[in-house]
Parts: structure tokens; C-alpha cells; sequence
């Protein structure tokens, strides 16, 4: 595998060969900043998009007659024709075990036995994929509809995950919703959580007549919460991008100079999340700061503030532990079930995978074929995710969606979103310099992750 150039173990030597890591951790930084406050000022302006229930009107588009085609990226190719595409639709669940391990709440079944379902390829699927059209799904964010801003190709849409080891089952919406009869999941994160939130309410709704649902923001914005009338279940999301209490809270405006997390503060926001049945967490792109971490140990309304400094990698840890710390104190791992989404990969440097110095994810239509390829996700704090998660006495499933999103530059929405404000001529002239390749479009990727988890919750192994 090649090394994500993680900067504490980079040699003095490699820095000096290289032209310091330390200025493409910058840019890095950089580029996150411009989306994540991109992505705050959409949401003052463009708020009420996401309330609304008003469908988008459909844009005269007429069903192809799709053409069967199953090309496949990686290796085994012919192996999988057979195998993957038709059994998808004639999923059947293993066998239920009666005896001996007791069965995680939500499992109905079984996926095979030590059958790593992160650890695959994409497939081609024209028949189907995608599993909704992004004009049937009005829930969709502006910065997330890429069809409607123009994004000439649609190849994006049709892959679907195949897993090495075994086969996932199709997403059944009726089924997941039954599950959540009268239950209540919650997502609890970032702007990428809160991705993947739409992507399981588009999946959801489909099967839901118009009177049985609604979306509800309260007035911050810190909570949206999808509503299944019928079933008596919530899709909800929570903003929180460090899961801790932050002076980034604001779910509208979190536009601050200088990051800073208070320490043991996890209640702050732990307890919007008792008696939720299932918890989706992510955090990660908030603390990829570049610099050192400043955690706060009194309130954020002292006049002189107590501060003290961690790395990056130390100081997630100190999140992760405080996450896990609070799940095993308030939740009940007979009742609930609790999901950990890994990091969501960038494609902001073509170099990473071999394209032409100072592009982007811009104009990028195919995957990356490397099985092996990680590009710059950090890998310590994959490492401390680990660490960590093995100690934990409460089982935490873990998305693993990584490397797998790792291969898609083709599905960022690029330059294909709501702007925040008119762009410059000189902007204009050079897409790569406002393409956005930290966000997915919809549909896309994320209903993969939102697959995963459906297997995961109902098909555990
Ligand atoms: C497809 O499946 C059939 C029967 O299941 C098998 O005989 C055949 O070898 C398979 N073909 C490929 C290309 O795997
Ligand atoms: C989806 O799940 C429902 C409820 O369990 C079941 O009745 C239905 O047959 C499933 N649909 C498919 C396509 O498997
Ligand atoms: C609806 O679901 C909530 C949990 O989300 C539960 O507390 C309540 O009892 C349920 N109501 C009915 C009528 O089933
Ligand atoms: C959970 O279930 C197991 C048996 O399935 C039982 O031994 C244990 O006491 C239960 N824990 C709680 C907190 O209810
Ligand atoms: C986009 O990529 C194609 C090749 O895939 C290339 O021919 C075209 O010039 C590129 N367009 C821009 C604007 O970079
Ligand atoms: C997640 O998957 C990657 C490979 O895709 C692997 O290197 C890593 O160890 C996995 N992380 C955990 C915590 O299992």
C-alpha cells in the first residue's frame, strides 16, 4: 500500500525530497475550510430547501431502455459476471441461529461468516442503479442535486459494491422501515453525515405515501428529523462535527478563526442522543486542522480561557474515548445499536493517483482501478479508530467505507452544486479552483455506505 504521508513519521530527509508535506497539509487545510464554510453560508440561504417537502418537478426524463452492461473494475473479471448481478435481487438471508451467540438487536440474519463486506470492487450495474433519480427525492440539498447543476454524465450513478468474500443483500426499504417500527435512528456529525442522512431518507421515502411523511428542521438547524407517520420511526440527523461541544456548533454558522473543542463535553450533545435505537457517527475532516488540536478546560464564556494543545491524532483519541465512554454508559447494547463511519476520502490531488500536477476531482468520469489505492486519508487516525474501538466493551460496528470511497473520484459533485455567491470570471475560466471533492453527489456513493449499514444492522456477522 502506498503511505498516506502521515506527517509525524515522515523522515527529515523525505521532507526536504519532497516539497514539504507540511504545505499540502495547508492547502489541505485550506480547501476543507472553503467547503465547510461554503457548505454553511448554503445553509443560511438555501434553509428552507431542505424543510420543504416540494418535490422537485421532473425534468421530462424518459427511461432509457437500459442495456444490461456489466464491466467490471478490478480484477477476477469474468468470475463475477455471473455471481454478483444475479444475486443481488435473490438475496436470501442464511439461515437463523437459535442457539449459543446471542444476536446484536435489529439482526434477522446472518451475512457469511467472516465474509469482510468493505473489502471488494465496483461493479457496473446500469439495471439498478441508481436505486432512486435525484428529481424523485425532494429532500436532497442543493449542494448535493449534481444533476440539476449541470453535471453533463450520469455514469456516476450506476455502480454497485461487490464484496470479495460474499454477496450484500438489495436495499428493501420496507423492510428497514419495519425494522424501525416505533424506533428512532439518529445520525451524528458533519455535512458528510449528514450526506449519507439524506441518502437513507431518499432511500426510505420512495415507499411512503405523501400524507405519511415529513422533514423538520428545529429552528438552529441542529436537528432534522425525517418522519415515517405509519411505522412511528424517525430518520433524524444531529449536527455535531466533533461529537464533543465546540465552538463549531452551530449548525448555521460555525465560522470560527480558530477551532477549539472543550474537554469532557461530551453530554453537551450526548443528550440529544438518549433513546435513540440506532446511532450513526462520524467525525473526522474538522480535525484535520494541520495544526494542533486546542482543547478548552473551562466554558467557552471565560474571559481567560485554560487551553491545552494536542495533535491531531491525540486528540481524537481523546474524542473516540469520550464517545465510547458515553455510549456504554447510556446505551443499552440489547435495545441499541451503535455505527461508526470511518473517514470520507477527498480527491483534491490528481497526483494521488497518478493524474496530471493541479488537478482535481473536476472532470474526473472513472474510477480509480488500484485495488491497492488509499490516497491521503490519514492513516493514524485509522489506526486509533482501531485501537480504540477494540477496547470498547460495547459492541461498535464499524463502516469501514474508506477505501472503497477511496476509488470513486467520479462521484464528488465537483462543480456541480449551488454556489454560495456568484462566482468570479476568473473562477469561471478554471473550474479545478472551485471544484468541491470533499461532498457526493446524490444519488450515489453515500446509498452504498447506507447499503452497508442496512447489512450490517439486519445481517450481522
Ligand atoms: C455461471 O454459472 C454457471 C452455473 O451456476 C456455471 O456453470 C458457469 O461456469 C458460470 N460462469 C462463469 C463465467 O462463472
Ligand atoms: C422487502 O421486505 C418486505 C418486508 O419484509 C418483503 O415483504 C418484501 O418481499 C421484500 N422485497 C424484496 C424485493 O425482497
Ligand atoms: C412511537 O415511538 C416512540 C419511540 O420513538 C415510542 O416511545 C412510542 O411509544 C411510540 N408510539 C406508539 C403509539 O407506538
Ligand atoms: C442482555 O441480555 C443478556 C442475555 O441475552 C442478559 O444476560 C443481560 O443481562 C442483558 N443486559 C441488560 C443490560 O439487560
Ligand atoms: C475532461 O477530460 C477529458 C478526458 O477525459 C478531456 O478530453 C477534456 O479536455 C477534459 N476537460 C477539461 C475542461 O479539462
Ligand atoms: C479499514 O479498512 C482498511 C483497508 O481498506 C484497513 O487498512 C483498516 O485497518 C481498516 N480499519 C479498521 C479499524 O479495521
Amino acid at each position: 500500500m502506498k503511505p498516506p504521508l502521515p506527517p509525524s513519521s515522515t523522515s527529515l530527509a523525505l521532507r526536504k525530497a519532497r516539497l514539504s508535506p507540511y504545505f499540502y497539509t495547508l492547502l489541505t487545510f485550506i480547501v476543507f475550510v472553503f467547503m465547510l464554510y461554503c457548505e454553511d453560508l448554503l445553509s443560511i440561504f438555501g434553509r428552507n430547501e431542505l424543510v420543504l417537502s416540494k418535490p422537485v418537478s421532473k425534468t421530462g426524463k424518459k427511461k432509457e431502455t437500459k442495456n444490461f452492461v456489466d464491466d467490471i473494475v478490478g480484477r477476477n473479471n469474468y468470475e463475477s459476471i455471473n455471481k454478483s448481478v444475479i444475486v443481488e435481487g435473490t438475496f436470501v438471508p442464511p439461515k437463523i441461529e437459535t442457539e449459543t451467540r446471542p444476536k446484536p438487536p435489529f439482526a434477522i440474519g446472518e451475512t457469511a461468516e467472516g465474509c469482510d463486506i468493505f473489502s471488494g470492487r465496483w461493479v457496473r450495474d446500469e439495471l439498478n442503479r441508481p436505486h432512486y433519480e435525484e428529481s424523485e427525492c425532494p429532500y436532497i440539498q442543493p449542494q448535493l442535486t449534481c444533476q440539476e447543476h449541470g453535471r453533463p454524465d450520469r455514469e456516476y450513478q450506476k455502480w454497485r459494491w461487490q464484496p470479495h468474500g460474499c454477496d450484500i443483500p438489495r436495499f428493501n426499504a420496507t423492510l428497514m422501515l419495519e425494522s424501525l417500527r416505533g424506533k428512532r435512528m439518529m445520525f451524528v456529525g458533519d455535512s458528510l453525515n449528514r450526506g449519507q442522512f439524506v441518502s437513507m431518507v431518499c432511500l426510505l421515502h420512495r415507499v411512503l405515501p405523501p400524507h405519511a411523511k415529513s422533514m423538520e428542521s428545529n429552528m438552529d438547524q441542529s436537528l432534522t428529523v425525517f418522519r415515517a407517520k405509519d411505522y412511528n420511526a424517525t430518520i433524524e440527523f444531529n449536527w455535531a462535527p466533533f461529537l464533543l461541544e465546540s465552538n463549531s456548533d452551530n449548525a448555521i454558522v460555525h465560522r470560527v478563526a480558530e477551532r477549539m473543542v472543550k474537554k469532557g463535553s461530551i453530554n453537551k450533545h450526548g443528550k440529544d442522543w438518549k433513546g435513540v435505537d440506532v446511532l450513526v457517527f462520524n467525525t473526522y475532516l474538522w480535525w484535520m486542522t494541520g495544526q494542533k488540536m486546542k482543547f478548552l478546560k473551562g466554558s467557552f464564556n471565560d474571559e481567560r480561557k485554560e487551553i491545552e494543545e494536542f495533535t491531531t491524532e491525540e486528540a481524537y483519541r481523546v474524542a473516540m474515548k469520550s464517545m465510547l465512554k458515553w455510549v456504554k454508559k447510556n446505551m443499552d447494547r440489547n435495545k441499541t445499536r451503535v455505527f461508526f463511519t470511518s473517514m470520507s476520502p477527498l480527491h483534491i490531488k490528481s497526483q494521488e493517483w497518478g493524474g496530471q500536477a493541479g488537478g482535481n476531482c473536476y472532470n474526473e468520469t472513472s474510477l480509480i482501478e488500484d485495488p491497492n489505492y488509499w490516497g491521503s486519508e490519514n492513516k493514524e487516525i485509522m489506526r486509533v479508530i482501531g485501537e480504540e474501538f477494540r477496547k470498547s466493551k460495547y459492541p461498535i460496528t464499524f463502516l469501514n467505507i474508506t477505501q472503497l470511497s477511496s476509488y470513486r473520484k467520479d462521484a464528488h459533485t465537483s462543480i456541480y452544486k449551488k454556489q454560495w455567491s456568484p462566482l468570479t470570471p476568473e473562477q469561471l475560466a478554471n473550474p479545478v479552483s472551485y471544484a468541491d471533492c470533499v461532498h457526493w453527489c446524490l444519488p450515489g456513493l453515500q446509498d452504498t455506505w447506507n447499503e452497508l449499514l442496512f447489512t450490517k444492522l439486519l445481517f450481522p456477522n
